[in-house]
């Protein structure tokens, strides 16, 4: 049996990459034979990038709602939120202290923050809380609290997993065996969707295609696109589209062929973002009118992580015996 875990933050909407990129995969794992599924709310990662108490309250129901929209069946998964599990975060600071610093200097949302600094005369730190200099340890927590063998996550998480690993190898190696060894598990062609400027679409970057937002909105954000300004007769290159690449996260092999086609004979962007439009609205009518019922149902979604919540805790837990026993604190 293999352990899948995975989590998402409550932080600015959610949007297709994310959708594409994490829940979709875990989702359809959900169905495979011998997989044991985790998945849950990273409430407390969320800390080291918005600190506003009605919005975090309100995207922590935002990202539960999502999950059970698209299908997540919380009697087959474990789901919960992560603050729930107060056991993480004391494996967290243990495995802080098994954590060279050099290893988190050189995690990329850490370094990224640090670059920009410099690039423009600042001091290397200024605006990094500690949270955020931290964030790869307590995603090791999230992992190796639940004996997590592989991770379903977009290309930007991959570095965090192989930090955990490493995380895990070094307690291993220094306390004996104990956790099990996680790995990424990362989709090729969903593994970066671009946003509406090409760039990797992040909540960060602003620009995101909503998941939940109305079909008029939706249509709007899609023909926001970025394209270069070749005429619709000219022959376009669905290797270097932004919507191509999109497209490819939502159609079948046969459908994405017979776009390629039409791309090398000449199709106008409005005609492209037009057919774009049609696919994902297709594929997120049904899950978006779950989720409008289910984000007004506030209890429900509180019975269910509580639930969760506590199921985790149970296994958190027992497992945090373990681990202090094997630190010498027993
Ligand atoms: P978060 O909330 O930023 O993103 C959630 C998931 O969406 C994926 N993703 C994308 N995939 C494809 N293309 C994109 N443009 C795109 N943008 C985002 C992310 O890779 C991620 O899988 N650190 C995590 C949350 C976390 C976690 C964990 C994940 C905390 N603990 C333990 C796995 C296991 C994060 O920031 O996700």
């Amino acid at each position: 049996e293999k352990i899948v875990l995975t989590g998402i933050k409550p932080t600015g909407d959610l949007h297709i990459g994310n959708y594409v990129g994490a829940i979709r995969p875990a989702i359809s794992l959900i169905q495979e034979p011998g997989i044991l599924p985790r998945y849950f709310i990273a409430d407390y990662h969320a800390l080291t990038s918005m600190q506003n108490r009605e919005e975090l309250h309100d995207r922590i129901y935002q990202i539960a709602a999502a999950w059970l929209a698209f299908g997540l069946d919380p009697e087959k998964v474990l789901f919960y939120r992560q603050s729930d599990v107060p056991e993480i975060f004391e494996l967290s600071w243990i495995l802080s202290c098994l954590t060279s610093k050099g290893l988190l200097n050189r995690a990329h949302a850490y370094k990224a923050k640090v670059d920009d600094n410099l690039a423009n005369d600042r001091d290397p730190d200024n605006g990094v809380n500690m949270g955020l200099y931290n964030y790869p340890v307590l995603m090791a927590a999230d992992i190796l609290m639940f004996n997590t063998h592989l991770v379903p996550v977009g290309k930007d998480q991959i570095q965090h997993v192989e930090i955990a690993r490493d995380i895990a190898e070094h307690f291993n190696k220094t306390y004996g065996d104990t956790f099990t060894l996680p790995e990424a598990l990362v989709e090729e062609t969903t593994a970066v969707i671009p946003g509406l400027d090409g760039r990797k679409m992040s909540k960060s970057y602003g620009n995101v295609i909503p998941l939940f937002t109305d079909e008029k909105k939706l249509r709007k954000a899609i023909f926001r696109i970025k394209t270069d300004s070749k005429t619709p007769e000219e022959p376009k290159d669905p290797k270097d589209s932004t919507l191509f690449d999109i497209y490819r996260a939502f159609a079948t092999e046969a459908e994405i062929a017979d776009l390629a086609k039409r791309y090398e004979e000449g199709i106008g962007y409005g005609e492209i973002k037009q057919i774009l439009f049609d696919q994902v609205n297709e594929k997120l009518k049904e899950p978006r009118k779950i989720y409008t019922e289910l984000i007004n149902d506030k209890a429900q979604l509180d019975t269910l992580l509580k639930k969760g919540g506590e199921q985790a805790r149970e296994y958190a837990h027992r497992f945090m015996l373990e681990i202090r026993n094997k630190i010498g604190r027993y």
